[in-house]
């Protein structure tokens, strides 16, 4: 169990933890293929949901795994919310804290501000994404997503590919991936990369047809441009030039072979139209698969976080 523990970057969880989340996952997938997809394990528990950034998978995804465990759910949107009138984060925080909860899950734009949480409001803490630092969740579900579609982690080829620089989900990607035993390669040119990338511990490559025809997975990064203040890529066509996957680089890739993108896609940049339309490639294009994962992950970790905690 990870009985009363906080979530905040993927490195917190060991690799039997993260064995855990992903073998509980696969009884809540059987859960959610039911008639009555819901059980009464988090009967008692409230949980909120507390979004000061944009969210569709994510947020509605805990929603959905909170409810399909019976929990009861608060949803706090910073856009309809008396921060609208002034309040501060901690005083908002601190407010819905006093709603009697018995777990936080946050997203906020800020990278870093998860500890700064966690060490005030004495209740387990799930970053749902903090600014480019980490989106532990995320990687979980695509760990989740990895090993439905191989079997086992052990020595598959993972390229991430894009926008690194500006990426929460690279970032808990990497980091998870490497501990499960996947091999992983990052494709980006320099101006989308952290200063000292050699702390990724991974190769890095800056063209993507140096990897296209080895991986088992292609994961393309979003194009993080609400959180570039620059431009950070010369132009569309460069970009689609050395690191865009389009039909030929598809036929490119390895038999069983697979691609992932953590959503929302730009069309046209990290994936061409006609990838994403194209129905004779959808069982290699796994982006749906990975938000109906998302689901049977989050009950998991909520399950194990909370099914055996005393009342706050
Ligand atoms: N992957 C992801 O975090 O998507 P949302 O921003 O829609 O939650």
């Amino acid at each position: 169990m990870l009985t009363g523990r906080n979530l905040i970057r993927a490195s917190d969880l060991n690799e039997q933890e993260v064995g855990l989340v992903l073998k509980n996952a696969d009884s809540f997938m059987e859960v959610l293929k039911r008639k009555v997809k819901k059980v009464p394990t988090l009967r008692g528990k409230t949980i909120a949901n507390i979004f000061f950034e944009p969210s569709t998978r994510t947020r509605n995804s805990f929603e959905l795994a909170a409810k399909r465990l019976s929990a009861d759910l608060v949803n706090f949107s910073a856009s309809s919310s008396a921060l609208k009138k002034g309040e501060s984060i901690m005083d908002t925080i601190e407010t819905i804290i006093s709603l009697k909860l018995n777990l936080l899950v946050v997203r906020h734009g800020h990278s870093g501000v998860m500890d700064f949480i966690s060490g005030k409001v004495g209740i387990p803490l799930i970053n749902a994404g903090d600014g480019k630092n980490q989106h532990p969740t995320q990687a979980l579900l695509d760990t989740y997503t990895i090993k439905q579609k191989f079997g086992s982690l052990q020595g598959l080829k993972v390229a991430l590919v894009g926008d690194f620089l500006n990426s929460r989900v690279a970032r808990s990607n990497v980091e998870m991936f490497s501990r499960m035993g996947m091999e992983v390669i990052v494709v980006a040119p320099s101006m989308l990369l952290p200063e000292d990338y050699s702390v990724l511990g991974t190769d890095i490559l800056s063209d993507i047809d140096q990897v296209i025809d080895q991986v088992d997975v292609l994961y393309m990064l979003r194009m993080q441009f609400e959180r570039q203040n620059r431009r950070f890529y010369p132009s569309i066509r460069e970009y689609n030039r050395f690191l865009g996957l389009d039909r030929k680089r598809l036929n490119n890739m390895k038999k069983d072979s697979v691609v992932m993108h953590p959503g929302p896609v730009n069309r046209g940049i990290e994936i061409s139209e006609e990838v994403m339309d194209s129905r004779d490639s959808k069982d290699r294009i796994l982006i749906s698969n990975q938000v109906t994962h998302g689901v049977a992950v989050r009950m998991s970790l909520l399950y194990l976080i909370l099914s055996q905690q005393e009342e706050p």
